[in-house]
């Protein structure tokens, strides 16, 4: 049987959607595909084994690049016993920046002398509350527009993947970096404008969810540690809407992929080889 894996990093569940879909259709292909979540990894190596024919990184554009937890996981990735392996990447975002964020990995790819055999784009709705998520009022909503789009693309790619087809590797284009790469790489305490509301029943959700181990429970009520990736899954999975960002997300909606639910991203979490048991509740304060 045929080997593939694949590496996701994924919080409002577009990239975990676009994985599981590639990884479904490996198995009813007679293939097999282990996934594997990039969620609360703390900087452990990890050395990939002989054998896998593809080997596929699907995660989401945060600032025009790659989000700095998946990045330094690949850094330290070890892909030295990887031969002849199809490589490849799906990038998904809201609209922008998808080649440049397939250029970045194909550098960091580069410097371990591989290199990516295809590199894929899917544009879904933008999970980043200011500039692009729609306001609470909006009557005509984009976003299952948008989705649906985005799941067509998908099944193209899933095609082209399965078919182990090459495509044009993007080049890096550094003007698309300008501004953005300090951004990408400095947002650990732009946590400090999450606030919870009165909505908030203890339920502990937000801590369970976030890929960075990022948020603990005192008295049952959220704080957050100031390890944040500005992912976002707290602030769009809080079943009551209790979570919001300064005073930005107010009046926006909250998003995540339909085909997803918080307990299959908690799942992937926590079946994760990085994962561990963690009691949130009044830790450390
Ligand atoms: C902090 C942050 C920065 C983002 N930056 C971009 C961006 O530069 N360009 C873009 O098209 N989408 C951007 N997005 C949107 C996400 O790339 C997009 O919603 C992605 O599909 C989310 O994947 P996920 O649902 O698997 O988490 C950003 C989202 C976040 C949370």
């Amino acid at each position: 049987m045929r080997k593939n894996i694949i590496f996701f990093w994924s919080a409002t569940g577009n990239s975990l959607h676009v994985a599981r879909e590639i990884s479904e259709h490996f198995w009813a292909n007679g293939e097999s595909c282990e996934l594997v979540s990039v969620a609360a990894w703390r900087g452990e190596s990890f050395r990939l084994d002989e054998g896998y024919e593809a080997v596929g990184f699907v995660f989401p554009v945060y600032f025009g690049g790659i989000p700095s937890p998946f990045e330094h996981f690949i850094e330290q990735l070890n892909l030295s016993a990887v031969h002849d392996a199809h490589i490849f990447s799906v990038v998904t975002c809201g609209g922008s920046g998808g080649n440049s964020t397939n250029a970045d990995l194909e550098q960091l790819l580069n410097c371990k002398k591989k290199g990516l055999s295809s590199a894929h784009t899917i544009t879904y709705y933008s999970s980043y509350y200011i500039l692009h998520t729609e306001l609470v009022y909006t009557t005509r909503p984009r976003s299952k527009v948008q989705t649906q789009a985005g799941d067509r693309k998908l099944a193209e790619v899933v095609g082209a993947i399965l078919a182990r087809r090459p495509t044009k590797i993007p080049r890096m284009n550094p003007l698309y970096h300008f501004g953005y790469d300090r951004k990408r790489h400095s947002l650990s305490h732009c946590d400090e404008r999450f606030v919870t509301n009165r909505h908030c029943t203890s339920c502990g959700q937000c801590a369970e969810l976030c890929p960075m181990n990022n948020i603990g429970l005192v008295s049952d009520k959220p704080y957050w540690q100031h390890n944040c990736a500005l992912c976002l899954a707290c602030l769009h999975w809080c079943p009551n809407r209790a979570i919001e960002y300064g005073t930005v997300s107010r009046f926006r909606e909250r998003y995540h992929h339909p085909a997803v639910t918080a307990k299959e991203i908690h799942r992937e979490k926590s079946q994760g080889p990085f994962s561990q048991t963690i009691d949130f509740r009044n830790k450390g304060r």
